[in-house]
Protein backbone atom coordinates (compact mmCIF):
# COMPACT_ATOMS: atom_id res chain seq x y z
CA UNK A 1 0.00 0.00 0.00
CA UNK A 2 1.43 3.69 -1.04
CA UNK A 3 1.46 5.78 1.94
CA UNK A 4 3.18 8.59 0.31
CA UNK A 5 3.46 9.55 -2.76
CA UNK A 6 5.45 12.50 -4.49
CA UNK A 7 4.86 13.26 -8.38
CA UNK A 8 6.77 15.71 -10.69
CA UNK A 9 7.71 18.13 -7.94
CA UNK A 10 10.24 20.84 -8.93
CA UNK A 11 12.37 23.40 -7.26
CA UNK A 12 15.04 26.20 -7.78
CA UNK A 13 17.25 28.06 -5.94
CA UNK A 14 17.69 31.22 -8.48
CA UNK A 15 19.57 30.03 -10.91
CA UNK A 16 19.95 26.44 -9.79
CA UNK A 17 17.64 23.40 -10.70
CA UNK A 18 17.64 21.42 -7.46
CA UNK A 19 14.84 19.55 -8.98
CA UNK A 20 12.98 19.24 -12.45
CA UNK A 21 11.48 15.95 -12.13
CA UNK A 22 11.34 14.15 -8.19
CA UNK A 23 8.92 11.26 -8.37
CA UNK A 24 9.08 8.65 -5.46
CA UNK A 25 6.21 6.51 -4.15
CA UNK A 26 6.75 4.66 -0.50
CA UNK A 27 5.03 1.98 0.89
CA UNK A 28 3.98 1.04 4.53
CA UNK A 29 6.84 -0.86 6.21
CA UNK A 30 9.02 -0.12 3.71
CA UNK A 31 12.46 1.00 3.99
CA UNK A 32 12.44 2.85 0.60
CA UNK A 33 16.50 3.99 -0.04
CA UNK A 34 17.00 7.26 -2.10
CA UNK A 35 20.04 7.25 -3.77
CA UNK A 36 22.16 9.42 -6.33
CA UNK A 37 25.10 11.82 -6.90
CA UNK A 38 26.04 14.70 -4.84
CA UNK A 39 23.47 17.50 -5.62
CA UNK A 40 21.32 15.48 -7.43
CA UNK A 41 18.20 16.52 -5.01
CA UNK A 42 17.53 14.07 -2.55
CA UNK A 43 17.75 16.56 0.45
CA UNK A 44 15.54 18.89 -1.54
CA UNK A 45 12.84 16.24 -2.35
CA UNK A 46 12.76 15.39 1.40
CA UNK A 47 12.76 19.22 2.58
CA UNK A 48 9.79 19.28 0.45
CA UNK A 49 7.95 16.29 1.81
CA UNK A 50 8.73 17.95 4.98
CA UNK A 51 7.73 20.75 4.60
CA UNK A 52 11.02 23.02 5.04
CA UNK A 53 11.05 23.96 1.40
CA UNK A 54 8.06 24.80 -0.62
CA UNK A 55 7.99 23.15 -4.22
CA UNK A 56 7.89 25.50 -7.28
CA UNK A 57 5.33 22.66 -8.66
CA UNK A 58 4.09 18.83 -8.60
CA UNK A 59 2.16 17.06 -5.97
CA UNK A 60 1.85 15.64 -2.79
CA UNK A 61 -0.48 12.84 -1.80
CA UNK A 62 -0.75 11.23 1.97
CA UNK A 63 -2.39 7.80 2.21
CA UNK A 64 -4.19 9.49 -1.44
CA UNK A 65 -5.30 12.99 -0.42
CA UNK A 66 -3.85 15.77 -1.95
CA UNK A 67 -1.68 17.44 1.09
CA UNK A 68 0.93 20.35 1.08
CA UNK A 69 2.73 21.54 4.20
CA UNK A 70 3.22 24.67 4.51
CA UNK A 71 5.58 24.01 7.79
CA UNK A 72 7.51 21.40 9.05
CA UNK A 73 4.81 21.78 11.91
CA UNK A 74 2.42 20.76 9.75
CA UNK A 75 4.16 17.99 8.03
CA UNK A 76 5.14 16.73 11.83
CA UNK A 77 1.40 17.29 12.56
CA UNK A 78 0.50 14.68 9.38
CA UNK A 79 3.07 12.45 10.78
CA UNK A 80 6.32 12.90 9.00
CA UNK A 81 9.15 13.46 10.79
CA UNK A 82 12.50 14.37 9.15
CA UNK A 83 16.68 13.87 10.49
CA UNK A 84 17.92 16.62 8.35
CA UNK A 85 21.40 16.09 6.71
CA UNK A 86 22.40 19.80 8.39
CA UNK A 87 21.15 18.29 12.13
CA UNK A 88 18.74 20.43 13.82
CA UNK A 89 20.15 20.27 17.44
CA UNK A 90 20.40 23.44 19.40
CA UNK A 91 24.15 23.36 20.81
CA UNK A 92 23.42 25.43 24.03
CA UNK A 93 20.76 22.73 24.78
CA UNK A 94 21.61 19.22 26.59
CA UNK A 95 20.47 16.04 25.19
CA UNK A 96 17.69 15.36 26.57
CA UNK A 97 16.57 19.16 25.68
CA UNK A 98 16.98 18.60 22.76
CA UNK A 99 15.73 15.08 21.96
CA UNK A 100 12.30 16.58 23.15
CA UNK A 101 12.60 19.70 22.36
CA UNK A 102 8.77 21.66 22.29
CA UNK A 103 7.40 17.88 23.23
CA UNK A 104 8.67 18.46 27.22
CA UNK A 105 6.90 16.55 29.64
CA UNK A 106 5.00 19.26 31.94
CA UNK A 107 3.84 18.93 35.50
CA UNK A 108 0.61 19.31 36.87
CA UNK A 109 1.34 23.00 36.91
CA UNK A 110 2.64 22.99 33.34
CA UNK A 111 6.76 23.68 34.02
CA UNK A 112 8.82 20.98 32.27
CA UNK A 113 9.32 17.93 34.14
CA UNK A 114 12.73 17.75 34.55
CA UNK A 115 12.80 14.42 36.11
CA UNK A 116 10.76 12.97 33.67
CA UNK A 117 12.60 14.72 30.88
CA UNK A 118 15.50 13.01 32.15
CA UNK A 119 14.65 9.66 32.66
CA UNK A 120 12.32 9.54 28.89
CA UNK A 121 16.09 10.64 27.90
CA UNK A 122 17.91 7.92 29.33
CA UNK A 123 14.89 5.32 28.07
CA UNK A 124 16.08 6.94 24.17
CA UNK A 125 19.23 6.68 24.63
CA UNK A 126 19.61 3.17 26.04
CA UNK A 127 19.71 1.04 22.92
CA UNK A 128 23.01 3.09 21.82
CA UNK A 129 24.59 2.72 25.56
CA UNK A 130 27.36 0.68 24.67
CA UNK A 131 28.32 2.01 21.35
CA UNK A 132 28.15 6.06 22.38
CA UNK A 133 31.11 6.49 23.62
CA UNK A 134 32.74 8.72 26.37
CA UNK A 135 31.00 11.62 27.53
CA UNK A 136 27.47 11.01 26.34
CA UNK A 137 24.36 11.32 28.35
CA UNK A 138 20.66 13.21 29.05
CA UNK A 139 22.61 16.16 30.64
CA UNK A 140 25.65 16.77 28.50
CA UNK A 141 25.48 19.97 26.41
CA UNK A 142 24.88 19.33 22.67
CA UNK A 143 28.08 21.44 22.00
CA UNK A 144 30.39 19.18 23.94
CA UNK A 145 29.55 16.19 21.78
CA UNK A 146 31.36 14.71 18.91
CA UNK A 147 30.04 14.44 15.14
CA UNK A 148 29.15 10.48 15.60
CA UNK A 149 27.36 11.42 19.22
CA UNK A 150 25.20 14.65 17.31
CA UNK A 151 23.86 12.26 14.74
CA UNK A 152 23.03 9.63 17.37
CA UNK A 153 20.93 12.90 19.35
CA UNK A 154 19.55 13.21 16.28
CA UNK A 155 18.41 9.87 15.44
CA UNK A 156 17.09 9.91 18.86
CA UNK A 157 14.99 12.98 18.63
CA UNK A 158 13.51 11.75 15.25
CA UNK A 159 12.33 8.65 17.14
CA UNK A 160 10.95 9.91 19.56
CA UNK A 161 8.24 11.50 17.40
CA UNK A 162 7.04 8.19 16.53
CA UNK A 163 6.07 9.58 12.95
CA UNK A 164 4.26 7.35 11.02
CA UNK A 165 6.81 8.21 8.07
CA UNK A 166 10.48 9.02 9.23
CA UNK A 167 13.05 10.20 7.04
CA UNK A 168 16.68 9.94 7.36
CA UNK A 169 19.07 12.44 5.39
CA UNK A 170 22.41 10.62 5.63
CA UNK A 171 21.80 9.96 9.12
CA UNK A 172 24.75 7.46 9.12
CA UNK A 173 27.44 9.53 7.73
CA UNK A 174 29.32 9.89 10.69
CA UNK A 175 28.60 7.03 12.56
CA UNK A 176 30.55 3.21 12.52
CA UNK A 177 29.48 0.15 12.26
CA UNK A 178 28.85 -0.52 15.70
CA UNK A 179 26.23 2.40 16.05
CA UNK A 180 24.84 1.80 12.76
CA UNK A 181 23.85 -1.87 13.58
CA UNK A 182 22.13 -0.50 16.23
CA UNK A 183 20.23 2.24 14.43
CA UNK A 184 19.36 -0.58 11.81
CA UNK A 185 17.74 -2.14 14.59
CA UNK A 186 15.60 0.45 15.72
CA UNK A 187 14.77 0.99 11.97
CA UNK A 188 13.79 -2.84 11.92
CA UNK A 189 11.38 -2.03 14.90
CA UNK A 190 9.74 0.78 13.01
CA UNK A 191 9.55 -1.41 9.85
CA UNK A 192 7.57 -3.72 12.19
CA UNK A 193 4.86 -1.71 13.34
CA UNK A 194 4.15 -0.82 9.80
CA UNK A 195 6.39 2.81 9.64
CA UNK A 196 7.50 4.11 6.64
CA UNK A 197 11.21 4.85 5.89
CA UNK A 198 13.14 6.71 3.23
CA UNK A 199 16.59 6.19 3.76
CA UNK A 200 19.57 8.45 2.32
CA UNK A 201 22.92 6.87 2.40
CA UNK A 202 25.31 6.59 -0.08
CA UNK A 203 27.21 3.49 1.65
CA UNK A 204 25.83 0.30 -0.76
CA UNK A 205 26.53 -1.83 1.91
CA UNK A 206 23.89 -0.38 4.14
CA UNK A 207 21.79 0.10 1.06
CA UNK A 208 21.73 -3.58 0.87
CA UNK A 209 21.59 -4.75 4.64
CA UNK A 210 18.36 -2.04 4.93
CA UNK A 211 16.63 -1.36 2.22
CA UNK A 212 13.50 -2.48 0.61
CA UNK A 213 13.54 -0.77 -2.44
CA UNK A 214 15.70 1.87 -4.23
CA UNK A 215 14.79 5.11 -6.10
CA UNK A 216 17.76 6.56 -8.16
CA UNK A 217 18.35 10.51 -9.13
CA UNK A 218 20.23 11.91 -11.39
CA UNK A 219 20.31 15.60 -12.20
CA UNK A 220 16.99 16.53 -10.19
CA UNK A 221 14.94 13.68 -11.72
CA UNK A 222 14.05 10.39 -10.68
CA UNK A 223 15.39 7.95 -12.99
CA UNK A 224 14.19 4.70 -11.86
CA UNK A 225 12.30 2.59 -9.04
CA UNK A 226 13.35 -0.99 -8.37
CA UNK A 227 13.29 -3.86 -5.66
CA UNK A 228 16.75 -3.92 -3.90
CA UNK A 229 16.12 -7.97 -4.47
CA UNK A 230 15.96 -7.57 -7.98
CA UNK A 231 18.94 -5.34 -8.55
CA UNK A 232 23.04 -5.37 -8.05
CA UNK A 233 25.07 -2.24 -7.43
CA UNK A 234 26.56 -1.99 -10.60
CA UNK A 235 23.23 -1.52 -12.10
CA UNK A 236 22.55 1.20 -9.43
CA UNK A 237 25.47 3.15 -10.28
CA UNK A 238 24.71 2.83 -14.06
CA UNK A 239 21.80 4.27 -13.43
CA UNK A 240 23.67 7.30 -11.26
CA UNK A 241 25.43 7.69 -14.00
CA UNK A 242 23.39 7.70 -16.99
CA UNK A 243 24.49 7.82 -20.34
CA UNK A 244 26.04 11.40 -20.17
CA UNK A 245 28.82 10.95 -17.62
CA UNK A 246 31.78 13.07 -18.50
CA UNK A 247 33.54 11.20 -20.57
CA UNK A 248 37.50 11.83 -19.99
CA UNK A 249 37.94 12.21 -23.82
CA UNK A 250 35.27 15.53 -23.89
CA UNK A 251 37.05 17.16 -21.13
CA UNK A 252 38.92 20.60 -22.27
CA UNK A 253 42.81 20.31 -22.78
CA UNK A 254 44.77 20.71 -19.77
CA UNK A 255 47.87 22.21 -20.22
CA UNK A 256 50.68 19.92 -19.33
CA UNK A 257 52.75 20.04 -15.92
CA UNK A 258 55.27 22.58 -16.00
CA UNK A 259 57.77 20.51 -15.34
CA UNK A 260 57.55 16.55 -13.60
CA UNK A 261 58.71 17.68 -10.36
CA UNK A 262 56.55 17.21 -7.19
CA UNK A 263 56.03 20.79 -5.32
CA UNK A 264 54.50 19.03 -2.50
CA UNK A 265 54.57 15.34 -1.41
CA UNK A 266 52.80 12.94 1.44
CA UNK A 267 54.56 10.00 2.60
CA UNK A 268 51.84 7.87 5.06
CA UNK A 269 49.80 10.36 6.81
CA UNK A 270 48.21 9.29 9.54
CA UNK A 271 45.21 11.97 11.09
CA UNK A 272 42.50 11.27 13.07
CA UNK A 273 40.38 10.94 10.08
CA UNK A 274 43.69 9.55 7.75
CA UNK A 275 44.80 6.48 7.30
CA UNK A 276 47.99 5.83 5.79
CA UNK A 277 47.69 8.39 2.75
CA UNK A 278 50.65 9.34 0.28
CA UNK A 279 50.85 11.30 -2.63
CA UNK A 280 52.54 13.98 -4.04
CA UNK A 281 51.42 17.15 -6.03
CA UNK A 282 53.15 18.47 -9.34
CA UNK A 283 53.94 21.93 -10.18
CA UNK A 284 51.02 23.24 -12.28
CA UNK A 285 48.60 20.58 -11.55
CA UNK A 286 45.27 20.68 -10.05
CA UNK A 287 45.15 17.26 -7.78
CA UNK A 288 41.45 16.34 -7.51
CA UNK A 289 40.46 14.83 -4.17
CA UNK A 290 36.78 12.90 -4.90
CA UNK A 291 35.07 9.89 -3.07
CA UNK A 292 32.00 10.95 -0.94
CA UNK A 293 31.90 14.15 1.47
CA UNK A 294 33.61 13.36 4.62
CA UNK A 295 35.99 10.60 3.77
CA UNK A 296 39.33 12.47 5.41
CA UNK A 297 39.63 15.03 2.29
CA UNK A 298 38.96 17.71 4.53
CA UNK A 299 41.03 16.60 6.95
CA UNK A 300 43.90 15.96 4.66
CA UNK A 301 43.73 19.87 3.69
CA UNK A 302 43.63 20.98 6.95
CA UNK A 303 46.44 19.13 7.88
CA UNK A 304 48.65 20.39 5.25
CA UNK A 305 47.40 23.49 6.19
CA UNK A 306 48.70 23.17 9.86
CA UNK A 307 45.55 23.39 11.18
CA UNK A 308 44.68 19.83 12.19
CA UNK A 309 47.18 17.98 13.67
CA UNK A 310 48.67 14.89 12.57
CA UNK A 311 49.44 11.61 13.93
CA UNK A 312 52.44 10.04 11.86
CA UNK A 313 53.84 10.61 8.19
CA UNK A 314 56.30 13.06 6.77
CA UNK A 315 55.15 16.08 4.19
CA UNK A 316 58.10 17.08 1.96
CA UNK A 317 57.96 20.80 0.09
CA UNK A 318 60.39 21.08 -3.06
CA UNK A 319 62.18 18.02 -1.43
CA UNK A 320 62.37 18.86 2.46
CA UNK A 321 60.62 18.11 4.92
CA UNK A 322 57.96 21.03 6.49
CA UNK A 323 56.79 20.92 9.92
CA UNK A 324 53.29 22.01 10.11
CA UNK A 325 52.59 22.38 13.54
CA UNK A 326 50.39 25.43 12.74
CA UNK A 327 48.65 27.55 10.03
CA UNK A 328 51.39 29.90 10.17
CA UNK A 329 53.94 27.64 8.97
CA UNK A 330 51.83 26.93 6.16
CA UNK A 331 51.46 30.19 5.03
CA UNK A 332 55.17 31.04 5.86
CA UNK A 333 56.33 28.30 3.34
CA UNK A 334 53.96 30.09 0.31
CA UNK A 335 50.85 27.13 1.66
CA UNK A 336 47.08 28.50 1.66
CA UNK A 337 43.88 27.12 2.41
CA UNK A 338 40.43 28.37 1.09
CA UNK A 339 37.07 27.01 2.45
CA UNK A 340 33.82 27.33 1.02
CA UNK A 341 32.68 27.20 4.51
CA UNK A 342 33.00 30.91 4.49
CA UNK A 343 31.26 31.20 8.33
CA UNK A 344 34.52 29.29 9.98
CA UNK A 345 36.88 29.79 7.39
CA UNK A 346 36.35 32.46 5.23
CA UNK A 347 35.60 36.48 5.55
CA UNK A 348 35.52 38.68 8.84
CA UNK A 349 32.27 39.80 8.19
CA UNK A 350 32.21 42.91 9.97
CA UNK A 351 36.02 44.15 8.42
CA UNK A 352 35.74 45.80 5.08
CA UNK A 353 36.53 44.48 2.17
CA UNK A 354 40.37 45.96 2.33
CA UNK A 355 40.83 44.45 5.61
CA UNK A 356 40.19 41.47 4.49
CA UNK A 357 41.96 41.56 1.28
CA UNK A 358 45.56 42.33 2.68
CA UNK A 359 45.08 39.97 5.61
CA UNK A 360 47.50 37.77 3.68
CA UNK A 361 50.02 40.36 2.55
CA UNK A 362 50.19 41.64 6.25
CA UNK A 363 50.26 38.77 8.18
CA UNK A 364 53.73 37.84 5.66
CA UNK A 365 55.29 40.99 5.61
CA UNK A 366 55.81 41.76 9.62
CA UNK A 367 56.32 43.97 10.24
CA UNK A 368 54.18 46.27 8.03
CA UNK A 369 56.41 48.16 6.23
CA UNK A 370 53.16 49.00 3.81
CA UNK A 371 51.31 52.37 3.85
CA UNK A 372 47.51 51.93 2.72
CA UNK A 373 48.06 53.28 -0.80
CA UNK A 374 50.82 50.94 -1.75
CA UNK A 375 48.67 48.19 -0.09
CA UNK A 376 45.58 49.38 -2.46
CA UNK A 377 48.09 48.88 -5.17
CA UNK A 378 48.88 45.10 -4.53
CA UNK A 379 45.36 44.37 -3.99
CA UNK A 380 43.61 46.93 -7.28
CA UNK A 381 44.56 44.09 -9.52
CA UNK A 382 43.86 40.78 -7.61
CA UNK A 383 40.11 42.43 -7.21
CA UNK A 384 40.18 43.25 -11.20
CA UNK A 385 41.11 40.06 -11.63
CA UNK A 386 38.87 38.35 -9.73
CA UNK A 387 35.69 40.58 -11.33
CA UNK A 388 35.11 41.43 -7.64
CA UNK A 389 31.62 43.53 -8.03
CA UNK A 390 32.15 46.10 -4.85
CA UNK A 391 30.99 49.62 -3.78
CA UNK A 392 34.17 50.68 -2.71
CA UNK A 393 37.71 49.11 -0.42
CA UNK A 394 35.95 50.22 2.52
CA UNK A 395 32.35 49.08 2.12
CA UNK A 396 32.00 46.33 5.26
CA UNK A 397 32.55 42.49 3.39
CA UNK A 398 29.53 41.81 5.17
CA UNK A 399 27.29 43.69 2.28
CA UNK A 400 28.85 41.90 -0.59
CA UNK A 401 27.19 38.69 -2.17
CA UNK A 402 28.08 34.99 -1.14
CA UNK A 403 29.95 34.82 -4.06
CA UNK A 404 32.05 37.66 -4.06
CA UNK A 405 32.69 37.17 -0.62
CA UNK A 406 34.11 33.93 -1.62
CA UNK A 407 36.19 35.93 -4.37
CA UNK A 408 37.51 38.48 -1.27
CA UNK A 409 38.95 34.96 0.64
CA UNK A 410 40.38 33.80 -2.65
CA UNK A 411 41.99 37.38 -3.37
CA UNK A 412 43.44 37.21 -0.33
CA UNK A 413 46.14 34.82 -0.90
CA UNK A 414 46.11 35.69 -4.65
CA UNK A 415 47.81 38.89 -3.12
CA UNK A 416 50.60 36.91 -1.63
CA UNK A 417 50.79 34.87 -4.75
CA UNK A 418 51.18 31.07 -3.09
CA UNK A 419 52.59 28.24 -4.11
CA UNK A 420 50.14 25.55 -3.03
CA UNK A 421 46.72 26.35 -3.14
CA UNK A 422 44.23 24.20 -0.93
CA UNK A 423 40.94 24.38 -1.95
CA UNK A 424 38.04 22.86 0.49
CA UNK A 425 35.00 22.42 -1.60
CA UNK A 426 35.66 26.59 -1.93
CA UNK A 427 32.40 26.79 -4.12
CA UNK A 428 29.97 25.48 -1.93
CA UNK A 429 27.07 27.23 -2.25
CA UNK A 430 28.32 30.24 -4.81
CA UNK A 431 26.33 31.29 -7.79
CA UNK A 432 27.64 29.70 -11.75
CA UNK A 433 28.69 32.71 -12.85
CA UNK A 434 30.93 32.88 -9.80
CA UNK A 435 32.15 29.42 -9.97
CA UNK A 436 33.07 29.78 -13.89
CA UNK A 437 34.94 32.43 -13.18
CA UNK A 438 37.02 30.81 -10.56
CA UNK A 439 37.64 27.53 -12.70
CA UNK A 440 39.24 30.32 -15.22
CA UNK A 441 40.91 31.51 -12.31
CA UNK A 442 42.42 28.30 -10.89
CA UNK A 443 43.70 27.33 -14.24
CA UNK A 444 45.45 30.92 -14.99
CA UNK A 445 47.05 30.24 -11.77
CA UNK A 446 48.19 26.77 -12.49
CA UNK A 447 49.13 28.07 -16.02
CA UNK A 448 52.04 30.41 -13.91
CA UNK A 449 52.99 27.42 -11.85
CA UNK A 450 50.77 27.18 -8.37
CA UNK A 451 50.02 23.59 -7.69
CA UNK A 452 46.58 23.09 -6.34
CA UNK A 453 44.68 20.68 -4.37
CA UNK A 454 40.77 20.68 -4.98
CA UNK A 455 38.22 18.99 -2.62
CA UNK A 456 34.60 19.36 -4.12
CA UNK A 457 31.93 17.87 -3.37
CA UNK A 458 30.44 17.63 -6.81
CA UNK A 459 31.55 15.61 -8.33
CA UNK A 460 31.13 16.88 -12.30
CA UNK A 461 33.18 20.40 -10.41
CA UNK A 462 35.89 17.62 -9.99
CA UNK A 463 35.82 15.87 -12.75
CA UNK A 464 35.60 19.06 -15.21
CA UNK A 465 38.67 20.81 -13.47
CA UNK A 466 41.21 18.21 -12.03
CA UNK A 467 43.85 16.54 -13.84
CA UNK A 468 43.86 13.75 -11.47
CA UNK A 469 41.78 12.27 -9.07
CA UNK A 470 42.47 10.73 -6.09
CA UNK A 471 39.42 9.02 -4.32
CA UNK A 472 39.02 8.75 -0.62
CA UNK A 473 36.90 6.10 1.28
CA UNK A 474 37.16 6.14 4.98
CA UNK A 475 40.48 8.04 5.60
CA UNK A 476 42.24 6.14 2.59
CA UNK A 477 43.33 6.66 -0.98
CA UNK A 478 41.36 3.76 -2.50
CA UNK A 479 41.95 4.71 -6.22
CA UNK A 480 43.80 7.34 -8.52
CA UNK A 481 41.64 8.36 -11.77
CA UNK A 482 44.00 9.85 -14.69
CA UNK A 483 43.04 10.09 -18.26
CA UNK A 484 41.31 7.61 -19.56
CA UNK A 485 40.02 6.46 -16.21
CA UNK A 486 39.38 9.49 -15.09
CA UNK A 487 35.40 9.27 -16.02
CA UNK A 488 32.20 9.47 -13.28
CA UNK A 489 31.24 5.47 -13.40
CA UNK A 490 35.10 5.16 -11.99
CA UNK A 491 34.60 7.30 -9.46
CA UNK A 492 31.52 6.41 -8.34
CA UNK A 493 32.71 2.71 -8.33
CA UNK A 494 35.45 3.94 -5.92
CA UNK A 495 33.28 5.97 -3.85
CA UNK A 496 30.54 4.12 -3.20
CA UNK A 497 32.36 0.72 -2.53
CA UNK A 498 32.47 -0.30 0.93
CA UNK A 499 35.17 0.85 2.54
N1 LIG B 1 19.00 26.57 -0.22
C1 LIG B 1 19.65 26.41 -1.39
N2 LIG B 1 20.08 27.46 -2.10
C2 LIG B 1 20.69 27.31 -3.29
N3 LIG B 1 20.92 26.14 -3.87
C3 LIG B 1 20.53 25.04 -3.21
C4 LIG B 1 19.89 25.11 -1.94
N4 LIG B 1 19.61 23.84 -1.53
C5 LIG B 1 20.08 23.04 -2.50
N5 LIG B 1 20.64 23.75 -3.51
C6 LIG B 1 21.22 23.20 -4.74
O1 LIG B 1 20.29 22.30 -5.29
C7 LIG B 1 20.93 21.15 -5.80
C8 LIG B 1 20.39 19.91 -5.10
O2 LIG B 1 20.80 19.93 -3.75
P1 LIG B 1 20.41 18.81 -2.71
O3 LIG B 1 18.96 18.56 -2.75
O4 LIG B 1 20.99 19.21 -1.40
O5 LIG B 1 21.19 17.54 -3.30
P2 LIG B 1 21.60 16.16 -2.62
O6 LIG B 1 20.94 16.08 -1.28
O7 LIG B 1 21.16 15.12 -3.58
O8 LIG B 1 23.11 16.19 -2.52
C9 LIG B 1 22.42 21.38 -5.58
O9 LIG B 1 22.95 21.91 -6.75
C10 LIG B 1 22.47 22.38 -4.45
O10 LIG B 1 23.64 23.16 -4.52
MG1 LIG C 1 21.76 15.88 0.57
Amino acid sequence: MTILRARNIRKRFGGVVALEQGDLALGAGEVHVLIGSNGCGKSTLCKIIGGSVAPDGGSLELSSEPVRFRTPHAAAAAGIGVFYQELSLIPQLTVAENIFLGREPRTAYGLVDRKRLRSDAETAIRPFGAVVGQGFGPDVLVSDLSADQRQIVEILKVLSENSRIVIFDEATASLDSKQVAVFFDLIRSLKAEDHAIIFISHRMDEVFAIGDRVTVMRNGRTVVSVAIAETTQDEIVAHMVGGAYIAAADRKEAPAPLTGTAVLAARNLVGRKLADVSFSLQRGEILGLGGLHGQGQSDLLRSLFGAESLAGGSVFLDGKPLLLRKPSDAIANGIAYISGDRSRYGVLPIRSIFENLVIGLVSKQRPVGLNYGALVKRIAPVAERLKLKFPSFAAPVSDLSGGNQQKVVIGRWLAVAPAVLLLDDPTKGIDLQTKHDLYVILRELCAEGVSIILYSSEDKELLGNADRILVFNGGRIVRELEGERMGEFELYQAAYAAS
